[in-house]
């Protein structure tokens, strides 16, 4: 299998797609592997067992940097060289990692400054993982150093396919460095110190400033923190640890790596804004360890991937890490069992990805993480673990036709980083009103009716969409206003939450009636947030109750939906609809539950013509239907079979069966079909 061609350079800004590897490899199957914890007897092992599970792909070298340089400058690649010739001697291609999430004790010892110092002060030490500090000119450099020579032996290595920088960017550092460049990037920012005045807003409580060089990072501090230095500061966090990534890609390429280069994102992490950084990687890789015993988590997870694909911008993304059964650092730590890992394994490929991946192959004897699954258990391969995972292998050799197909969505979901950052600072109305909770609960309605969503940035277009939800955009950047006002002028519907339209983009809050830049489109405008009081007030017009928070509104050109009964709001409305044309623009002002949320869902979705993506699986509680491409996937995670309405001829991919009109679905269990014709190709293919 020869790998595909490219250039002999990457052309600035060319980003070669996950297509430059599943062109000839299919869907990609794997999961981390770490050799260096292992003898050579072991690694073949491995190889003939990856093989034969349907293995394709491996992520090597994630936490090797101690292996590689033992010693300051020493480089041992020998074992290396071992591991990559012997995997592609048996046909696994390979993800090949920069080891610069986890840099050897020795580094820490003879130059401190490389290990991160956490807001108390306290400098951390090796003996975990993750110790350095972004802004660590030394680690930086000793990180280029190793990426840079990785490369040069490995950037034309037939095995190496793809390249991993670093591992899951979330380090925060509030040293002596991360103040330096901290000042930098204010400098850069705001051009004068008068405008970091301004933007933070320092005449309050005396914090005016007289120089760059008198700020420091949010360390400890008596009282609450000035929000728009800790928002600044989180969106420099962001930004520096993407400027530790960008300089190992940039070195990648220079050393003539032409593959596809990555690193695993981790869903909605909160310390780095994946919109920013959804440019500078070449394919959208994610790490997801849903909590599988919570009954909500399929709902979620599916919104994890569909924010996967939207910052792709649709294209194909990669599952990197997921578990195969328990996790080791969840406290309840429920098992999970072979047909649930191929379902939620199934679920990501219903949703984008060309590839699933674990963490990890082999579990690990010693260390952390000796208790987390593994796709070969201590246990061996005897087991009911791995046995799963060689089914999931069989399958994802037979879903070849999904490979490069998106998924088609009419209707968006606006989530931003930098408004949830906003929005989470203390001292705001409720500490119990959370954008993310908020974000769940818009959109597992939506999952429920099996209609397609796309993820979005504020200030995507949104020209494509019939319904727009905006669960909560605390900020809300005049282009997004100016997107939401003309998705709403052409007829489209549009549901907006409560705190949206705030405050601007240094988190003041904005002066008039809110949300101020939209309160002409949705008819509506308020005058008061208000923390309601535990236990809810009831909903007049509605059976519903209000809950967390509510709105002082008044309805300038709105129906109302739904008033306050009791309390402080007693008669003033808490949901109201504009109609536009043939749209609408629903305003929630308040937390609401799940029922009055549905209801308000379910008008915006028939007033938008929007329905589920399959409509024959809409109402079966247990069922996920996906369309992707022209295939429609179908998983059931009901303990009873169910039969579902399909019109026309179809071949269920995973078994090869034609089907015509109804599908039937046993319990546990999917179907992937394909529309049936002559010409078809079933991507069935043998699997070792
Ligand atoms: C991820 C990490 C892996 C492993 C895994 C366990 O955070 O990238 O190396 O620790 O979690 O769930």
């Amino acid at each position: 299998m020869p790998p595909t061609s490219f250039p002999s350079a990457v052309p600035d800004g060319a980003r070669p797609p996950l297509a430059a590897v599943t062109a000839d490899l299919g869907l990609l199957y794997g999961g981390d592997y770490n050799p260096e914890q292992w003898a050579p007897s072991v690694w073949r092992e491995d190889a003939r067992l990856m093989r034969a599970a349907g293995v394709n792909l491996v992520t090597v070298g994630v936490w090797s940097w101690a292996r590689i340089e033992p010693e300051p400058g020493v480089r041992d690649f020998a074992w290396l060289d071992e591991v990559l010739d012997l995997l592609h001697a048996h046909g696994i291609a390979v993800d090949l990692a920069t080891p610069t999430a986890s840099p050897p004790p020795w580094l820490g010892v003879e130059h401190p400054e490389t290990l991160p110092v956490d807001r108390d002060g306290v400098r951390l030490v090796a003996g975990s993982r993750n110790q350095f500090a972004p802004s660590s000119r030394r680690y930086r450099a000793a990180a280029l150093a190793i990426a840079r020579d990785l490369a040069a032996r490995y950037a034309t290595h037939p095995a190496v396919r793809m390249w991993h920088v670093g591992n899951e960017y979330g380090q925060v550092d509030h040293g002596p460095e991360a103040e330096r460049e901290f000042r930098c990037w204010l400098r850069e920012r705001y051009g004068t110190i008068d405008g970091l005045n301004e933007a933070w807003g320092t005449a309050f409580w005396s914090q005016r400033y007289r120089s760059f060089d008198d700020v420091v990072p949010p360390r400890r501090m008596p009282y609450l923190v000035n929000p728009t230095q800790s928002l600044d500061f989180r969106r420099f966090t962001s930004d520096e640890l993407l400027a530790c990534y960008r300089e190992q890609h940039a070195a990648l390429r220079e050393a003539g790596v032409t593959t596809p280069v990555t690193t695993n994102f981790m869903g909605f992490f909160p310390l780095a804004d994946y919109w920013s950084w959804a440019d500078a990687v070449d394919v959208v890789a994610d790490d997801q360890y849903p909590d599988h015993a919570d009954p909500r988590s399929p709902a979620d997870a599916a919104l994890v991937q569909d924010l996967m694909r939207g910052l792709g911008g649709g294209a194909p993304w990669l599952l990197l890490e997921q578990a195969v059964g328990a996790t080791s650092w969840r406290e309840h730590n429920l098992p999970k069992s072979p047909e649930r890992m191929r379902l939620d394994s199934l679920q990501a490929v219903a949703r984008g990805a060309d590839g699933v991946c674990f963490f990890q192959w082999r579990a690990s004897a010693a260390g952390a993480e000796r208790f987390h699954s593994a796709m070969l258990p201590h246990a061996g391969a005897d087991t009911a673990a791995h046995r799963g995972v060689q089914r999931l292998g069989g399958d994802l050799a037979r879903l070849r036709p999904v490979l490069g197909t998106r998924v088609p969505a009419r209707t968006a979901l606006l989530f931003d980083w930098e408004s949830w950052w906003a929005a989470q600072e203390p001292g705001r109305i409720t500490e119990r009103l959370h954008t993310l909770d908020q974000v769940r609960a818009y959109y597992r309605p939506l999952w429920d009716r099996g209609v397609a969503v796309d993820v979005v940035r504020p200030g995507a277009p949104l020209g494509a969409y019939d319904l727009v939800v905006v669960p909560q955009a605390y900020l809300l950047p005049d282009d997004a206003a100016r997107e939401l006002r003309a998705a709403a002028e052409r007829g489209a519907c549009l549901v907006v939450g409560p705190m949206t339209g705030v405050a601007d983009r240094n988190a003041h809050v904005l002066p008039g009636r809110f949300p101020v830049a939209l309160a002409d489109v949705l008819g509506v405008s308020g005058e008061e947030w208000v923390a309601l009081p535990d236990g809810g007030v009831p909903l007049a017009g509605a059976v519903g109750v209000a809950h967390v928070h509510g709105e002082l509104l008044r309805a300038d050109d709105a129906t109302v939906v739904a008033r306050f009964a009791e309390g402080h709001l007693a008669g003033a409305p808490a949901i109201t609809r504009r109609d536009h044309g043939a749209g609408a623009a629903w305003y929630v002002g308040a937390v609401v539950d799940e029922a009055t949320l549905e209801g308000v869902l379910d008008d915006a979705l028939a007033l938008a013509d929007v329905a589920a993506a399959v409509p024959g699986a809409a109402g079966l509680a247990d069922v996920e239907a996906v369309q992707r491409g022209d295939l429609v996937f179908l998983l059931n995670r009901g303990g009873q079979g169910v039969r579902v309405a399909l019109p026309g001829a179809w071949t269920d991919l995973l078994t090869g069966r034609d089907v015509a009109d109804v599908v039937d679905l046993p319990p546990n269990d999917a179907a992937v079909l394909c529309p049936a014709g002559p010409t078809q190709e079933t991507g069935d293919h043998e699997v070792h």
